[in-house]
């Protein structure tokens, strides 16, 4: 068993980011509700307890509470933000609304002696985002740092190894925010640091023998990152004993069906059956124009190609899912495992009579996903996927999608992508749009009447939000020159500048 770290959350928009950077320095971690019964945390044995930020007022009536005894445990804490609150609250201490309230990067003075801090130069910058503060500490403890604003940016009570800090040190914005964690790992907690993602597959690899048998699982495949390491993994588990079915709708991007296929190394040890069903998809979508209907079509049909596959192959009993931990996380922490929508098409029905679900990355982070898919030998044109939306190119023709307009654009996107790929730092997400508008052209002594391509490029961490990603114009002019000398049909380009929000990365 590794060591471990309890994540407990109030509704702080970073929860998972501390979970991520407590992996990150080598210390198995995971997220509960905050109100997790105390009892439950000490049979964990946890050897260390974070406290996340959220949104409320600890002095507010139905502001989350932890459970009660969770600072008598012996187990060393570090409250953030609205732990911090929560932590001086518990033990006595006095929290009101700021006078001024601090958003943003801050600069920060620190107490040397603090073993969070150790290391660390005194001045400090740290995020801040908070309205209240402490203005009384409780008994036992001092002031670890301020700011020009809030005399108690960072607390400390070494007798009970009892820590808090008011900015927030899993962002980037806290330039030296990992080293404070690593710190309260290492010099509080005793930390060994004997987490890392080789354990993890060792175990994963061992708990799908044993829950799996001599039995045959059932795997569908999208081609994207957390079902082609799923595959990978199940591969090594139960090798030719996996049965992957990867639905082909006509709807990939350039070669893309043909790769998803053929890179896999674990070949031999999968059984990969692909269907082949563009012709069927394309003929559903036919004068079809909204696109909420053409992702219910594509998520309808997908269920019914699936099923039908599955029936064909017989009595499998387990069905394997890529799910990973911020689903699990969302669903609510502890909560027995749903199907969730598969391929992100749609959901497959409660009809279909598997046993049990396997998830072998129900405890991995997206980045540790990526990181196991390369040490299993994920080829990298996989590993590195974009985000790619579940009913594909669908989505990315506006309008109804036609063959020649599927023809089209995968020309296009395929050029933008091979452009974009001369880029040492490549936005995070970049596709092309077949928009329903033409326009007029000139080629040659011709008068063309053509379609409008949309190119879009962004930079973000979450895909929540985004900005526009600053292609160089000589790129982008290189090209649409390009795309519209080498794709017949496309008479103009245009580049689309707008964040997220307003727009959604996605066109539909
Ligand atoms: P939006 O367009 O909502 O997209 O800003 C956010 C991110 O999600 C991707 N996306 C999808 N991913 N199935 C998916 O797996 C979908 O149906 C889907 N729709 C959008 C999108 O590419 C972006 O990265």
């Amino acid at each position: 068993m590794n060591q471990l770290v309890i994540v407990l959350d109030f509704g702080g928009q970073y929860k998972e980011l501390i979970a991520r950077r407590v992996r990150e320095c080598g210390v198995s971690s995971v997220i509960w509700p905050g109100d997790t019964d105390v009892d439950q945390i000490r049979r964990a044995n946890p050897i260390g307890v974070i406290l996340t930020g959220g949104p409320d007022s600890v002095y507010a009536p139905d502001a989350p509470r932890c459970g009660d005894g969770l600072f008598t445990l012996g187990i060393p804490v570090l409250g953030i933000c609205y732990g911090l609150h929560l932590t001086a609250y518990a033990l006595g201490g006095e929290v009101a609304p700021c006078a001024t309230r601090e958003y943003g990067r801050t600069d920060m003075t620190l107490d040397a002696s603090c073993p969070l801090f150790e290391g660390l130069d005194v001045r400090q910058t740290g995020l801040m985002s908070h309205t209240d503060q402490i203005t009384r500490l409780p008994d036992g403890f001092v002031s670890a740092g301020s700011t020009g604003n809030c005399r108690n940016a960072a607390i400390m009570d070494r007798v009970r190894a009892i820590y808090g800090v008011q900015f927030h040190p899993e962002v980037e914005n806290t330039p030296n925010g990992t080293a404070m964690i690593r710190n309260f790992l290492y010099s509080v907690c005793g930390a060994a640091g004997d987490y890392d993602i080789g354990d993890y597959e060792a175990r994963a690899v061992n708990e799908i023998r044993a829950q799996v048998g001599d039995e045959r699982v059932l795997l569908g495949l999208s081609g994207g990152v957390d079902s082609s390491v799923c595959a990978a993994l199940l591969a090594k588990a139960i090798p030719g004993r996996v049965y992957c079915i990867f639905v082909d709708h006509g709807f990939m991007r350039k070669g893309e069906g043909d790769e998803i296929g053929a890179a896999f190394p674990w070949r031999r040890k999968l059984r990969l059956i692909r269907v082949n069903a563009g012709v069927r998809f394309l003929e559903l979508l036919k004068g079809v124009e909204d696109p909420e209907m053409k992702r219910k079509i594509i998520g309808a049909e997908f269920v019914r190609v699936f099923e039908g596959e599955a029936k064909r192959l017989g009595d499998i009993k387990f069905l394997a899912q890529g799910t990973i931990y911020p689903d699990v996380v969302e669903s609510g922490a502890n909560k027995s495992a749903t199907i969730k929508s598969h391929h992100n098409v749609g959901g497959l029905p409660d009809s279909m009579a598997f046993k049990e679900l396997v998830e072998p990355l129900r405890g991995l982070f997206k980045d540790e996903v990526r990181m196991l898919g390369r040490r299993l030998g994920l080829p990298k044109a996989l590993a590195e996927r974009q985000p790619f939306p579940g009913p594909g190119l669908a989505v990315r023709i506006i309008g109804e999608v036609t063959a020649e307009k599927l023809d089209i654009l995968r020309e296009a996107d395929a050029i933008f992508r091979e452009e974009i790929k001369q880029m040492r730092d490549r936005p995070d997400q970049y596709f092309a749009v077949l928009t329903d508008t033409r326009s007029v052209g000139v080629m040659g002594d011709f008068r063309t009447y053509g379609y409008t391509i949309a190119l879009r490029a962004v930079r973000t961490t979450d895909f929540m939000t985004c900005e526009y990603a600053h292609i160089p114009h000589r790129m982008l002019k290189h090209t649409v020159s390009r795309i519209v000398g080498e794709v017949p049909g496309v008479t103009r380009v245009v580049y689309d500048i707008t964040g997220k929000p307003p727009a959604t990365i996605e066109w539909e």
